[in-house]
C-alpha cells in the first residue's frame, strides 16, 4: 500500500512501519490485516485529537529506534498515543489468526526458558536506557518550537466548510480538520466519484458532504441552501477548489470557465456567507502565478491575480471580516506533477494544508510559500517579460 493511501499518517503506519511493529512483536505481516489495521485506526483518529506534545513524537524518522523507544514511553506515560494503539490493535487483529495466535502462544520451554527470562529483562534495560535520552532530545525540540505552535486545538467541535474536498490540498485540508476534532462540510463535484481512498473514511467521520459543480453559476449557494447548511454554524471556509486550464489565452470559453470556478464561485460563496449573517474566517487559495502571466495557462493567473485582489478588497470593505489569501507554492497534485524541476520546487501538500489551518486559525491575513519560492518569483518578476516567457515555458517542460 502506497504511502498516499493513508488518510492520517499520524495514526496509520506506513506498510514499512506495520512491518517493524511485527517484527518487534515477533509475528508474521499480513497484508489482509494491514488493510484491517488501517481502518481500524482511521476510526481512532476522528474520535481522539492528538495533543501537540503527542502530534510532536510522530514527527521525524519513524524508525526502529523510534518504535522501541515509543513502545516504552506509551505503555508508561502515553496511553493514548497512536503508537499504543498500532501494538495493540497488532495483537489482537494477529491473535484472531490461526498463524498468529501459533506465533503468540509460542513459548520458551525447560532450559530455554531460563536463558530467555534474562533475555527479556536486558531488553526492557536495554529499551529504558536508549529512550530516556531519545525522550529528552525531542522534549527539547519540541520546547524550542512551542513558541510557533499554533493552537490548532481550537479547531475541536467547530466547523470548517473546504470547496475541492475530492482531491488534492482541499482532501488534505479536510483530513486534516477531521485528525484536529473539526466537524467539515466537503464540498465535493460529484458524491460517487469519489477518488480513493477517501471512500474508505469510516462511516461515522463527521462530515456533511455537498454536491456542487462550481462551473455553473450560482451552484454553490444553491446546493448550501438545499442540504440546510446555516451560515452562521461555519467557522471557518477554506475555498481550495480551483481549476486550471490549458488552453490559449484567447479560448474565451476557457477563460470564462476559469473564472468561474476559481474567482466567482467564491465571491458567491462570500455574499451567502454574509448575507446569511456567518461570522466565521474565509481562506482563499490563490497562487504565486498571481504575480504573473503564463504561457498557456494565462486564465489562470489572471483568475488568481483577481482572487488575491478581490480577497484583499473584501476585507477592506466589510472590516469585521478577517481574509486570509494563501499564494501556498508548489505542490504534487493533479494540478502539478511531481517530477522534473515541479517536483524538485514542490513542497509536500499535507504541511501545505498543515499551515493554511494554523493561519486561519490564528487569524492571519497572507499566507506565502517558503522565503525561497516567493523570492524565486519576484525575482523573476523583475527579470522582465521576455526572459520570465523563457523560464515559465521551461519550468512547465513546454
Ligand atoms: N498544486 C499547486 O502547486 C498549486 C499552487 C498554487 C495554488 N494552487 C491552488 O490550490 C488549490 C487546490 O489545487 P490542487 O493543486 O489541489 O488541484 P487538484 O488536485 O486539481 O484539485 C482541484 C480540486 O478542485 C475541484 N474542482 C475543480 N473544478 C471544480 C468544479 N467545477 N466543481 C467542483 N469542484 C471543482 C476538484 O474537484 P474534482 O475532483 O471534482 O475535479 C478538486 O477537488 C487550487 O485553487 C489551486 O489553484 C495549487
Amino acid at each position: 500500500m502506497s504511502e498516499d493511501a493513508r488518510l492520517f499518517p499520524n495514526w496509520q503506519p506506513t506498510w514499512a512501519e506495520y512491518t517493524a511493529v511485527c517484527r518487534h512483536l515477533g509475528l508474521s505481516p499480513q497484508p489482509s490485516l494491514y488493510a484491517r489495521l488501517l481502518a481500524h485506526l482511521a476510526g481512532q483518529a476522528l474520535a481522539r485529537p492528538l495533543s501537540p506534545w503527542a502530534r510532536h513524537l510522530c514527527t521525524g524518522q519513524r524508525g526502529r529506534l523510534w518504535l522501541c523507544c515509543m513502545d516504552l514511553y506509551t505503555r508508561l506515560f502515553l496511553p493514548t498515543h497512536p503508537v499504543r494503539y498500532w501494538l495493540n490493535a497488532v495483537l489482537a487483529l494477529h491473535e484472531c489468526t490461526a498463524q498468529g495466535h501459533a506465533e503468540l502462544s509460542r513459548v520458551p520451554r525447560g532450559r530455554a526458558l531460563w536463558l530467555t527470562l534474562p533475555l527479556w529483562g536486558l531488553r526492557t534495560l536495554g529499551q529504558a536506557i536508549l529512550a530516556m535520552p531519545w525522550l529528552a532530545w525531542r522534549a527539547l525540540g519540541y520546547a524550542l518550537r512551542l513558541r510557533w505552535r499554533a493552537p490548532l486545538q481550537r479547531l475541536t467541535g467547530r466547523c470548517v466548510l473546504v470547496t475541492g474536498a475530492a482531491r488534492g490540498l482541499g482532501r488534505d485540508l479536510m483530513l486534516a480538520a477531521l485528525e484536529h476534532g473539526a466537524r467539515v462540510v466537503a464540498v465535493v463535484r460529484a458524491r460517487d466519484h469519489l477518488p480513493a481512498p477517501l471512500d474508505t473514511l469510516p462511516a461515522r467521520a463527521p462530515v456533511t458532504w455537498v454536491e456542487a459543480d462550481l462551473a455553473l453559476p450560482g451552484a454553490l449557494p444553491r446546493a448550501l441552501a438545499a442540504a440546510g447548511i446555516e451560515a452562521r454554524t461555519i467557522d471557518y471556509a477554506l475555498l481550495a477548489a480551483g481549476v486550471k486550464v490549458q488552453a490559449t489565452v484567447l479560448n474565451v470559453e476557457a477563460v470564462r470557465q476559469t473564472f468561474q470556478v476559481d474567482l466567482f464561485a467564491n465571491v458567491e460563496f462570500a455574499g451567502w456567507y454574509h448575507a446569511q449573517g456567518g461570522q466565521g474566517r474565509l481562506a482563499l487559495v490563490s497562487s504565486m502565478g498571481r504575480w504573473h502571466g503564463m504561457p498557456g495557462t494565462g486564465g489562470y493567473n489572471a483568475a488568481k491575480a483577481a482572487l488575491s485582489i478581490w480577497g484583499e478588497s473584501v476585507e477592506m470593505e466589510l472590516t469585521s471580516r478577517r481574509v486570509l489569501i494563501v499564494e501556498p507554492g508548489l505542490f504534487a497534485s493533479g494540478m502539478v506533477g511531481s517530477r522534473g524541476l515541479q517536483g524538485w520546487l514542490s513542497v509536500p501538500r499535507r504541511q501545505v494544508a498543515e499551515r493554511i489551518l494554523q493561519a486561519v486559525v490564528r487569524g492571519r491575513r497572507s499566507l506565502r510559500p517558503p522565503l525561497w519560492f516567493a523570492w524565486l518569483t519576484w525575482g523573476l518578476c523583475l527579470g522582465g517579460r521576455a526572459l520570465r516567457a523563457r523560464v515559465l515555458t521551461a519550468a512547465r517542460g513546454g
